[in-house]
């Protein structure tokens, strides 16, 4: 019996990656590039986050007869609401104009800032245009005034990553159309790590039942970054890479908000899998579960039909109540297409305080003219292995939508309604939001008392076997000795040969 657990944990462990401390102090990732240009500014100027950005008047970004084939204005009315830097000053086009970065090859954050407002004479509302960046259309017939998010968030910014190829200099070009004029208020270029979202050829992504190969040879837009169950987190608080992450209620499906489990101090322990630029810890520290009565979580996300999107979702078990495999199983669906079956996060994780992400493309099919639809997502129980809960967990959330195969990102505008909701299907319940509360789920067996004095014996002995990892592997050991709870047996029926495959590869990436 002590043998075929010791084997059983010695399999565990060589399947299970290494966790690393969370770093102290100091971004988890430092840019290689990071450019900041505040169109049509005439000097240096600092944002609210206290980032400098650079006036683009004499920058060896911009063609050197730049004064003569584009004008600088000043956003006028400008909305007291709006951030000065970068959105009060911009640069006008009347023809094609180019930027152009030198940067190594990579993966890179391209982020452009709009204002759509009055500039001289020019009403945003008039101004449609083209933005390409390497052989990439990012936008066209792009109307900022159409896509403002709301008459109270009139300014914005559109978010895409470019791979940068050998000997390329990344080009950002401005097109405007026919008889209508072009503007930016501000660019951002960011370097991010190779693999963070560019797994390459070794590491395809589950699409349905088959597999998609994300190449750098497709650019990506991100939509929507979210810190389930948490706050906004603004940009300086991400990893290095200013991303922001919003909270998530404003895409609550229905009016079940479940409950949104935090614990704030806990300390995150990052894996080579899941390395401490993968995401903020808050956002592995918040999480949004099922409420007692709810039957599942589910959220809607307008998107641009049409698209292959790329969704990431980001795990991390953090409440007390789940430690264990079998604990807490779901289903992940998208459009009530399942993605992934009997998700379990510490099966995966080998344990509490770890965070995990997984990715899965689908796609949208298109309504005819790229306009926007609801992308729907829900998390159900599966309760087929019996676990100890009926539950479901996320901790955030990021979607990708993913140039076609002519290299294009660009949709439709949205209709002008005058004020476009992030999702006009979500019903908000003011009074649902942010219950935050900790007993949130009940165990379905209770006489846990025995097992907790075997914990402490055995993680008593077992300290000078493993050093590290005794928190995760000790807890494995003392669930699986309690007789109402899962044996081995259950335990080793999911780790199916696949299973193991994968796993081991992940641990091996880097
Ligand atoms: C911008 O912030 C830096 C410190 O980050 C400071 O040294 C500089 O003086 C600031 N510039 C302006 C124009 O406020
Ligand atoms: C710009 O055009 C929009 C839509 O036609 C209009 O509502 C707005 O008042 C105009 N702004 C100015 C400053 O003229
Ligand atoms: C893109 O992928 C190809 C093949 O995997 C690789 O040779 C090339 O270096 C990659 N380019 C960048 C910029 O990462
Ligand atoms: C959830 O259910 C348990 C029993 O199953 C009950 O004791 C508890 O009060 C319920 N909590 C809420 C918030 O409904
Ligand atoms: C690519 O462009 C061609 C020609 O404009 C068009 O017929 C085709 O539908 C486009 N493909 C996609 C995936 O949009
Ligand atoms: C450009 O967008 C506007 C507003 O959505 C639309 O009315 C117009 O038909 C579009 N033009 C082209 C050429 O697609």
């Amino acid at each position: 019996m002590m043998l075929s657990y010791t084997l059983y944990l010695f399999l565990l462990l060589h399947i299970l990656p290494t966790t690393t401390s969370a770093v102290v102090g100091g971004p988890a990732y430092t840019a290689t590039d990071f450019i900041l240009l505040n169109c049509g500014a005439s000097s240096d100027l600092n944002d609210t986050s206290g980032r400098s950005w650079d006036s683009d008047e004499h920058t060896r970004y911009a063609p050197p007869n730049a004064a003569a084939i584009s004008s600088i204005s000043t956003a006028s009315p400008m909305d007291p609401s709006v951030f000065q830097v970068p959105y009060e000053t911009a640069r006008v086009f009347h023809s094609t104009f180019s930027y152009s970065f030198p940067v190594p090859a990579g993966p890179k954050f391209l982020r452009l800032y709009f204002y759509p407002t009055t500039y001289s004479t020019l009403n945003a509302s008039q101004s449609f245009f083209s933005v390409t960046a390497n052989g990439f259309t990012l936008l066209s017939n792009f109307s900022t005034f159409l896509n403002s998010p709301s008459p109270s968030e009139p300014s914005f910014k559109k978010e895409f990553i470019i791979n940068v190829q050998e000997n390329q200099r990344l080009e950002v070009t401005f097109i405007p159309n026919t008889n209508s004029f072009a503007f930016i208020n501000g660019i951002e270029l960011v370097s991010l790590p190779d693999h963070l979202y560019f797994k390459g050829d070794h590491m395809p992504i589950k699409f349905v039942d088959q597999l998609f190969y994300l190449t750098n040879e497709t650019a990506l837009e991100n939509l929507y970054r979210l810190n389930v169950g948490g706050n906004d987190v603004e940009i300086q608080d991400d990893s290095g890479m200013f991303r922001a992450w919003s909270q998530d209620d404003d895409y609550i499906f229905g009016a079940d908000f479940g409950y949104t489990p935090h614990a704030e101090d806990l300390p995150i322990k990052y894996t080579d899998q899941t390395p401490p630029y993968s995401a903020p810890e808050i956002v592995y520290t918040t999480s949004r579960v099922m409420a007692n009565t709810s039957i599942s979580l589910e959220w809607a996300f307008p998107v641009d039909s049409g698209f292959f999107y790329l969704l990431r979702f980001h795990f991390c078990e953090i409440q007390l109540e789940v430690t264990e495999q079998n604990e807490r199983v779901f289903d992940v669906s998208v459009d009530n297409q399942p993605v992934d079956v009997q998700v379990d996060v510490i099966y995966w994780t080998g344990g509490t305080k770890i965070p995990i992400f997984r990715d899965y493309v689908v796609w949208v099919i298109n309504d005819g003219r790229r306009g926007k639809k609801d992308l729907r997502l829900s998390l159900s129980p599966n309760t087929l292995g019996h676990p100890k809960y009926n539950n479901a967990l996320l901790n955030g959330l990021e979607i990708f939508k993913l140039s076609d195969a002519n290299r294009s990102l660009a949709a439709a505008n949205p209709e002008h309604t005058g004020c476009s909701s992030p999702s006009p299907l979500a019903l908000k319940l003011p009074g649902n939001k942010k219950n935050k509360g900790s007993s949130v789920i009940y165990p379905v067996m209770g006489s846990l008392i025995g097992i907790l004095a075997m914990v402490i014996a055995i993680c008593y002995s077992r300290q000078s076997i493993y050093k590290h990892g005794l928190s995760i592997t000790s807890r494995y050991r003392t669930w699986t000795t309690g007789s109402s709870l899962p044996l081995p047996s259950d335990l080793c029926r999911y780790f199916s040969l696949d299973e193991i495959k994968t796993a081991t590869s992940m641990a091996t990436i880097d």
